[in-house]
């Protein structure tokens, strides 16, 4: 890898236009291929990736390298990896993310595909002729009518009965989409908001055709997937198999990156901006579909005790543990390691002294994780980070000056940066801490993107 040339071909692209890397116009951010189905929370934007990875490998030497992201989420990079024909890893605590990763990174024939969607359709009709079990768990009915908790239950029998894992796991990534819309949760906040009575009085969704709809759309997506992978030989001969190699892990990141012998030559991923409990709750986005789905469908690994509260996803999340009175030592320790949290949390300790240990312990798990993932790297390695800046008591939280200064520990140099305007982001503002009086603001306009390269000759 020529570090220089890379700086020098991200410096040239982004001097292109002043806004460059917003995706714009013609060059919009449209969701092709499998990206575009089912949502998540922050997804990125995949032709952004796509330029920086293009990037990133036009100065790769390795000709077989492994791509990295440690915070998969839906998968974007994961996919973005496949285009490029590379080995991929992908890590989450998240079952739902694991989910849409593996459903995403599935090859599947697209003939038995169409046919297990006819199939699937005819058994729905079925379903809705007979008497069958409705499914239930704690607090179903707060969350969803009458109507839509017999509808799910007719999807979830007639998905179950298929016999195909990667087939029901397409079909399950879809049914999420559906649980979600038909839930009486708020659209306008990640967070679970229960709707206004009279919104819920008023329902009026229709699951079965919701599910039928959304499964064309995905398996159109799919197939436009598939076909470029053959088309550029990214697939074996008769199109059954990806020639690189895949992983999809579910758990920490901090726990698999400390375990793993793995070495990696490149890392593209967005990690979260904060704790998820006061930005994004990737965990409570995702509980209510979680509960509908079989668990061993998702991966061997997935504990549904992880799904007993609304919360319990979110905990085990970066920054996630209770950090009440017990900040630890060892965890402030984190505020010598970069002098930008350090004035920050100093600042606005008197006005959101809660909303500062959690900021710390955040960043406490987030240095954890980088002495993890650096450890892992090979020398010249690339890492690319698509960065946040949240609000606390009105005051930006500088992720990108923090994450420059804690890398610094461990022989991570900066090449350079860009910033974008972000587009077509739902706000987390409703969930944003601004203080002790919580009023909503605006926050999250930019992004900020760090690329980073491991030291050749740091010290293992
Ligand atoms: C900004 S999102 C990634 C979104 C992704 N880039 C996409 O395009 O969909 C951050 C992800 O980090 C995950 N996460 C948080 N803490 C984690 C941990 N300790 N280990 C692994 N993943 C974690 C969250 O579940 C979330 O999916």
């Amino acid at each position: 890898m020529s570090i220089e040339n890379l700086k020098s071909k991200f410096n040239q692209l982004t001097l292109e236009s002043k806004d460059h890397w917003d995706y714009r116009g013609n060059r919009k951010s449209e969701r092709d291929y499998v990206h575009g189905f089912c949502t998540y929370p922050a997804m990125m934007v995949p032709k952004m990736q796509r330029e920086i990875l293009e990037v990133c490998l036009s100065q790769l030497e390795n000709e077989h390298p492994i791509l990295l992201d440690p915070f998969a989420g839906s998968g974007t990079i994961l996919v973005e990896g496949m285009l490029q024909g590379l080995d991929i890893v992908g890590i989450d605590v998240n079952p739902l993310a694991i989910l849409l990763c593996k459903t995403k990174t599935t090859i599947i024939n697209p003939e038995s595909l169409k046919q297990h969607t006819i199939t699937i359709k005819n058994e729905i009709t079925k379903l809705k002729e007979t008497k069958i079990l409705k499914h239930s768990f704690e607090g179903i009915e707060k969350w969803f009518t009458a109507q839509a908790i017999s509808d799910l239950s007719i999807l979830r029998n007639a998905i179950i009965k298929d016999n195909d894992i990667n087939i029901r796991r397409f079909f399950w990534a879809t049914f999420c989409e559906v649980v979600r819309i038909v839930s009486n949760s708020r659209d306008c906040t990640y967070k679970l908001h229960i709707k206004e009575q009279s919104d819920i009085d008023s329902y009026d969704k229709q699951a079965l055709e919701l599910f039928s709809k959304t499964l064309d759309f995905n398996v159109d997506k799919y197939l436009s997937f598939y076909n470029t992978l053959r088309a550029t030989g990214k697939l074996n001969k008769d199109g059954s198999l990806y020639r690189g190699k895949i992983k999809i892990i579910l758990g920490d990141s901090i726990k698999y990156l400390n375990h793993t012998k793995q070495k990696f030559d490149l890392i593209l991923t967005s990690p979260p901006y904060g704790d998820n409990h006061t930005t994004v709750s990737y965990g409570q986005y995702s509980v209510m579909p979680l509960r509908w789905i079989v668990c061993a469908d998702i991966d061997e690994a997935f504990d549904d005790k992880l799904l007993s509260t609304l919360y319990g996803i979110d905990n085990v999340s970066l920054g996630g543990k209770s950090t009440n009175q017990s900040m630890t030592k060892k965890r402030k320790s984190v505020l010598l390691k970069s002098q930008t949290l350090k004035l920050q949390s100093e600042k606005i300790q008197s006005l959101a002294a809660k909303q500062v240990n959690k900021l710390v312990a955040f960043y406490s798990d987030y240095d954890l994780f980088l002495s993890a993932i650096s450890k892992k790297m090979k020398p010249n390695a690339v890492s690319v980070w698509t960065l946040g800046n949240r609000q606390i008591a009105k005051q930006e939280i500088l992720m990108n000056n923090i994450m420059i200064e804690l890398c610094s520990n461990y022989q991570l140099s900066l090449v350079t940066g860009f910033t974008r305007k972000i587009l077509n982001k739902r706000m987390p503002e409703v969930s944003a801490y601004t203080g002790e009086n919580k009023e909503s603001q605006t926050t999250m306009t930019r992004e900020h993107i760090l690329v980073f390269a491991k030291e050749a000759q740091a010290n293992e």
